[in-house]
């Protein structure tokens, strides 16, 4: 098979710019996209003003909207933070990691007759660039910063950009939907909700 040369980003907007026009149509390359996004060299002074931390829980700030084709964004975790087990509401996830490491545990999908302990299919960590790919198909994850010393932060791609997901108790694969929020929008801090939302975190 003949293997197209990667365009190589030069900077973060360069990358949004090149996933513009590859989302522009209605299938996409997961290979390609993995590639592209692989290929950006992440550069801290381009993506701080995304990088906004909390002291409790991991954040999602939303860097782009892909002309509603997909959503951008970077996730800031501190020490120890992990999110939920959880689908993808039947998008693709592209996840490559700006700074430091994190652990993905993946998961089968529990059936109405599973009882107990949610199936550990795999764990890795993924490594600084590195794109890790997960879609509902390929099963659940858990995506943890298991360090005690060191925050990472990662950018993800979700297309279709999708507002709820599911999560899983890995007790008892009991699942909640829940809405998924952003801590910032294109560098901004969301206003506080009043109402307290369940989340993926
Ligand atoms: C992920 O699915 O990769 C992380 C969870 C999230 O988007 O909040």
């Amino acid at each position: 098979m003949e293997h197209t040369k990667v365009i190589k980003p030069e900077t973060l907007d360069d990358l949004i710019k090149i996933l513009h026009k590859k989302f522009e149509g209605d299938s996409i390359n997961v290979e390609e996209v993995q590639d592209i996004m692989e290929s950006y060299e992440s550069k801290p002074d381009e993506w701080m003003k995304y990088a906004k931390f909390d002291q409790y829980r991991y954040t999602r700030n939303l860097v782009d909207e892909g002309n509603g084709k997909f959503n951008l964004m970077i996730l800031c975790w501190g020490e120890g933070h992990g999110s939920s087990i959880h689908d993808h509401t039947d998008s693709h996830c592209f996840m490559k990691l700006l700074q430091g490491q994190l652990k993905e545990t993946l998961f089968e999908w529990p059936d109405s007759t599973s009882h107990g302990d949610m199936v550990q299919k795999s764990e890795r960590i993924l490594q600084e660039s590195k794109v890790a790919y997960i879609n509902d198909s390929i099963g659940l994850h858990r995506v943890e910063n298991v360090s005690h010393t060191e925050c990472a932060v990662s950018l993800h791609l979700y297309s279709p950009p999708f507002q709820t997901c599911q999560t899983f108790d890995q007790r008892t694969g009991h699942r909640n939907i829940v809405k998924m929020t952003f801590w910032s929008k294109f560098g901004e801090r969301t206003p506080l909700q009043t109402t307290v939302s369940q989340e993926n975190n």
